[in-house]
C-alpha cells in the first residue's frame, strides 16, 4: 500500500544540508543551517563540553533510566538561566521544566499540551519565522495565524504593524515570540518595545510561548533574556522552548527544555502531569547526555566561565563576519545598501536576496542559502567569505 504514499517536499533548511552533502563540487558553501563555524570552517566541540564529558565517563554511574521530565538539576539550571538565579517565580515554585530533546522537542511538548488540555485553538507566529514553526503547531492540532513583523523596505521590526496585527489575537491565544535573535530576521524588539508588548498581551490575556534558541548571540547570558523576564515581571502564566543545541554547540545531543510557568506553585504541579502526559506519549523519557553536560558546565564555576567566554567568543566572530560582509559587498560596488546586516543579531541574516537569486547561488555558485534569503552568517569565514561576495555581486 506504500505506493500511495506521496512524496513529500524536501524540508527548507534540513533538506538543503542534504542537497550539499550530495553536491560533488569542491568549493561548495553551506550558510543553510544555522551551526557555528570556526575560523577554520569547523564546528567545534566546546572546551567547556569536552572538560564536563571527560568527567562524566569517569563519574558516571548507570545508564539507568531518567523520570519523564528527566534530570532535575538541570530544570534548575534552565530556570536560573531564563528568569534569573533566585527570581520570584522560580521561589515560589511556580516554573517547572521538562527536558526535551531540543528545541523542537520543547515546542511540540508545548504545542500537544496546549492543544490535549484545550487551552487555546490558536497560535500567532510572526511573519517570517522559523520554518518549522508552522509544521511543529499544525502537527499538534492547533491553527496558526500570522502577525507582521518584518518591513522589507527599511528591513528593520514594522513594531506598529506588528502591535496592530496582534490586537485580533483573543483573549487565551497563544503568541509565539522569539526570546532573542528573531530567526530568520535577526531582528529584535528594544527593551521598551518587549515592555510594550508584555502590557498589551497582560491587558488582551493572551498565553505568551517563548522560543528562546539563541541565548548568548545578541549580547550576552543575561542581557539576552531581558524580554523574557519583562514578560515575566506581569504575567501570571507563561511557556517556553528553549535549547542548548547554539550557545553549547551541543547539535546532535538534542539538548532543549519546556518551560511551564503558572499562577502558583499547587497549578504548575498540577498542569505539569499533564505535560508528562505528552512525554510519556510521545518518546517516554529524555536521552540524559547533553543534559548532563550542561549541567556540569553550568554547576562547576570554572567551566561556567569558561562556557560564558567560549560564547562570546563565538557572537563576536559572527559579529565580525557581519561588518566585514557589508564592507566587502560594498568593496563591490553593489548598489543596494548591506549595511542591516551589521544591526542584526544571532546567527542569521534576512539579505534580501530573492529566490532567483537564491537558485542562482546554488546552481552556479554552489552557495546554499535558505530559500527565503536567510544566510547563515555563522558559517561564514575569512577563507570563504570572497568568493560569497563576488557570487552575491554577480547575482546582484
Ligand atoms: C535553523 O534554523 O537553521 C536551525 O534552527 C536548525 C533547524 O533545525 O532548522
Amino acid at each position: 500500500m506504500f505506493e500511495k504514499v506521496v512524496a513529500a517536499p524536501a524540508d527548507p533548511i534540513l533538506g538543503l544540508t542534504e542537497a550539499f552533502r550530495s553536491d560533488p563540487r569542491q568549493d561548495k558553501i553551506n550558510l543553510g543551517v544555522g551551526i557555528y563555524k570556526d575560523e577554520s570552517g569547523a564546528t567545534p566541540i566546546l572546551k567547556c563540553v569536552k572538560l564536563a564529558e571527560q568527567k562524566l565517563l569517569t563519574d558516571e554511574k548507570t545508564k539507568n533510566y531518567l523520570g519523564i521530565e528527566g534530570n532535575q538539576e538541570y530544570a534548575r539550571i534552565v530556570q536560573g538561566l531564563l528568569f534569573g538565579k533566585g527570581a520570584e517565580l522560580i521561589n515560589a515554585g511556580r516554573a517547572k521544566t521538562a527536558q526535551a530533546p531540543g528545541g523542537t522537542g520543547a515546542l511540540r511538548i508545548a504545542a500537544e499540551f496546549i492543544a490535549r488540555n484545550q487551552l487555546s485553538k490558536t497560535v500567532w507566529i510572526s511573519d517570517p519565522t522559523w520554518a518549522n514553526h508552522v509544521s511543529v503547531f499544525q502537527a499538534a492540532g492547533l491553527e496558526v495565524k500570522w502577525y507582521k513583523y518584518y518591513d522589507a523596505t527599511s528591513k528593520d521590526l514594522d513594531f506598529a504593524a506588528m502591535q496592530a496585527s496582534l490586537s485580533e489575537a483573543q483573549r487565551g491565544d497563544v503568541v509565539l515570540f522569539h526570546g532573542c535573535c528573531h530567526n530568520p530576521t535577526g531582528i529584535d524588539p528594544t527593551a521598551a518595545q518587549w515592555e510594550a508588548l508584555a502590557e498589551q498581551s497582560a491587558a488582551a490575556g493572551w498565553l505568551p510561548l517563548f522560543d528562546f534558541a539563541y541565548q548568548g548571540f545578541a549580547r550576552g547570558i543575561e542581557e539576552d533574556a531581558e524580554g523574557l523576564r519583562i514578560f515575566a515581571r506581569s504575567h501570571r502564566e507563561l511557556l517556553v522552548a528553549s535549547s542548548f543545541s547554539k550557545n553549547f554547540g551541543l547539535y546532535n545531543e538534542r539538548v532543549g527544555a519546556f518551560t511551564l510557568v503558572a499562577e502558583s506553585k499547587e497549578v504548575a504541579d498540577t498542569a505539569f502531569t499533564q505535560v508528562k502526559t505528552v512525554i510519556r506519549a510521545n518518546y517516554s523519557n529524555p536521552p540524559s547526555h547533553g543534559a548532563a553536560v550542561v549541567t556540569a558546565v553550568v554547576n562547576d564555576p570554572a567551566l561556567f566561565e569558561l562556557w560564558v567566554s567560549e560564547v562570546a567568543e563565538m557572537r563576536v566572530r559572527i559579529r565580525e563576519m557581519r561588518e566585514l560582509l557589508v564592507a566587502k559587498l560594498a568593496e563591490r560596488g553593489v548598489n543596494q545598501d548591506f549595511s542591516f546586516i551589521a544591526r542584526q543579531n544571532g546567527m542569521f541574516s534576512f539579505s534580501g536576496l530573492s529566490k532567483e537569486q537564491v537558485a542562482r547561488l546554488k546552481d552556479e555558485f554552489a552557495i546554499y542559502i535558505v530559500g527565503s534569503g536567510r544566510i547563515s552568517v555563522a558559517g561564514i569565514t575569512r577563507a570563504n567569505i570572497d568568493p560569497l561576495c563576488d557570487a552575491i555581486a554577480k547575482v546582484l
